[in-house]
């Protein structure tokens, strides 16, 4: 699999879908909740004129707040979601985020949650079978060879600098951006990462499938998940390089829901499904995903 990536989560209400099983990022949210509030009384006093956020309703300025997503996402669910007594106006703007989505210095303040992770295409280096990093057998840098990883944290790289540089046009002197990205804590390795072992068992039961018939190997050779996931050094690094933001605060939060008990497996790996159905689908064909499914549950 090559080229552009375009992998909405999976839409509409049922079951499998990603209005369904968001729990893990609505608890992010509420985790960042508060220091997006200071952030934004803090930061976009001025820009606003003096109407702080804080102040009587009457003294509110008008909101317009824009949805972005590809076009393939399904903004119908989402707008209907919408509480109907909302104060803001609601449009959606369709496009990768990693190209110009609004009109120079036209939005104060700019928040991205669980986006930024998928890169915007899967390097070409890992389906090169000449190169150190051809990710032969393997589907993600998950327990792979630190080629494979330095070509995964390049293209990250690039991207942040294509992403910083549009959003730069577009945020005004003075805004602010908000991003909630999945990550972990400087001098933690990435085998450690807790979604490792559900991607090394997505990668066994490719595996056995082939072994069985079901799929042939050069399918799991050319397939690549387009997934980073950073840490605050790395992304440090990043926004310094690239030179049109400074950072005013950063922090690794634990976002699994509180009171949770251990996690059930079974529900984690639904919330992967309604994110990587659509990639699995596009690339293997819709027969198999259940079965893929199924045993990455037996082995997680
Ligand atoms: C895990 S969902 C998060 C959705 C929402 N922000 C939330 O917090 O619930 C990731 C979303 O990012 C979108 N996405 C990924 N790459 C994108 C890109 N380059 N441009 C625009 N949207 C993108 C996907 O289509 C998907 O809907």
């Amino acid at each position: 699999m090559s080229g552009n990536v375009e992998f909405p989560m999976n839409g509409g209400d049922g079951a499998n879908s990603y209005s369904k099983n968001s729990r893990y990022q609505v608890e992010a949210i509420n985790v960042v909740k508060e220091m997006i509030q200071e952030a934004i009384a803090k930061n976009l006093d001025k820009p606003l004129n003096g109407n702080t956020i804080q102040k009587s309703l009457a003294e509110m300025p008008e909101f317009q707040l824009f949805f972005n997503d590809h076009a393939s996402n399904d903004f119908n669910t989402l707008f209907i979601t919408l509480p109907p007594d909302r104060q803001y106006f609601a449009a959606g703007v369709p496009g990768s985020f990693y190209g110009r989505l609004f009109p120079k210095s036209s939005i104060h303040l700019m928040y991205s949650s669980f986006a930024l992770q998928w890169l915007s295409k899967v390097p070409e280096e890992l389906l090169d079978n000449g190169s150190l990093a051809w990710n032969k057998g393997k589907i993600h840098y998950t327990i792979a060879s630190k080629e494979i990883t330095d070509v995964y944290a390049a293209q990250f790289a690039k991207d942040m600098d294509t992403f910083f540089n549009a959003r730069a046009d577009e945020i005004i002197v003075g805004g602010l951006m908000i991003l909630i990205m999945p990550g972990f804590a400087d001098g933690i390795q990435y085998s450690q990462d807790p979604s490792c072992p559900f991607f090394y068992a997505f990668n066994q039961s490719l595996l056995d499938m082939v072994k069985l018939g079901m799929i042939n190997e050069d399918e799991v050779d050319s397939f690549n998940l387009p997934l980073y996931a950073t840490s605050p050094k790395e992304m440090t690094k990043l926004v310094e390089r690239n030179g049109c933001f400074s950072i005013e605060r950063m922090e690794v939060s634990n976002t699994r829901p509180q009171n949770d008990g251990p996690p059930i497996v079974p529900a984690i790996l639904t919330h992967y499904r309604v994110g990587l159905e659509g990639i699995f689908t596009k690339h293997f064909g819709s027969k198999i995903v259940d079965e893929l499914f199924e045993r990455t549950l037996n082995k997680s």
